[in-house]
């Protein structure tokens, strides 16, 4: 059967933040084409990738945006975060400086998204443990004192990478 047939078709903006180098390009990569880069520079400006999933039948269009994490090189902020209806807010869970960014990457999406969008706090590269530096139960009780869906991943192995997004997703649809 062909497509149009199916009905309607959805397009929803989901935007992934966190400071510099928590792995926010590896994640996109890893989940819309399966590549990871050990050398990734870091994003200028803003990038993005728009994924389709099913659900009950029905094509799903995820365009999922990607940005600096570096101030210096970012784009422009509301324009950014304009129509988003999902964000990964992303640290790395061998860095704690970045886990202690996360409040202030929050106020920003807050301020420039509508309040129903769906959140996912992502503590990315828990395959680094031996060097873990923020502890499962850290990340968890933020999530849920924030009001936030929580995932551990790994852009590196693959981990929870297609779940975080699926999540997002499905919250949104
Ligand atoms: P900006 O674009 O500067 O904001 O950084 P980013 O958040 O996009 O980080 P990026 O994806 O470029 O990754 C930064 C570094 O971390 C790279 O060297 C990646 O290879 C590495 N990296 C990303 N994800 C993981 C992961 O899950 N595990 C490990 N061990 N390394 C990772
Ligand atoms: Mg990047």
């Amino acid at each position: 059967s062909s497509s149009e047939d199916e009905g309607e078709e959805y397009l929803f903006k989901i935007v992934i933040i966190g400071d510099s180098a928590v792995g926010k390009s590896n994640l996109l990569s890893r989940y819309a084409r399966n590549e990871f880069n050990m050398h990734s520079k870091a994003t200028i400006g803003v990038e993005f990738q728009t994924q389709s999933l099913e659900f009950d039948g029905k094509e799903v269009k995820a365009q999922i945006w990607d940005t600096a994490g570096q101030e210096r090189f970012r784009a422009v902020t509301s324009a950014y975060y304009r129509g988003a209806f999902g964000a990964l807010v992303v640290y790395d869970i061998s860095r704690r400086s970045t886990f202690d960014s996360i409040s202030r990457w929050l106020d920003e999406l807050k301020t420039h998204t509508d309040t129903t969008a769906a959140m996912m706090l992502v503590g990315n590269k828990c395959d680094l443990e031996s060097i873990r530096d923020v502890s499962l139960e850290e990340g968890k009780s933020l999530a849920e004192s924030e009001g936030l869906f929580f995932m551990e991943t790994s852009a590196l192995d693959s981990t929870n990478v297609k779940k975080a997004f699926e999540i997002v997703v499905r919250e949104i649809y």
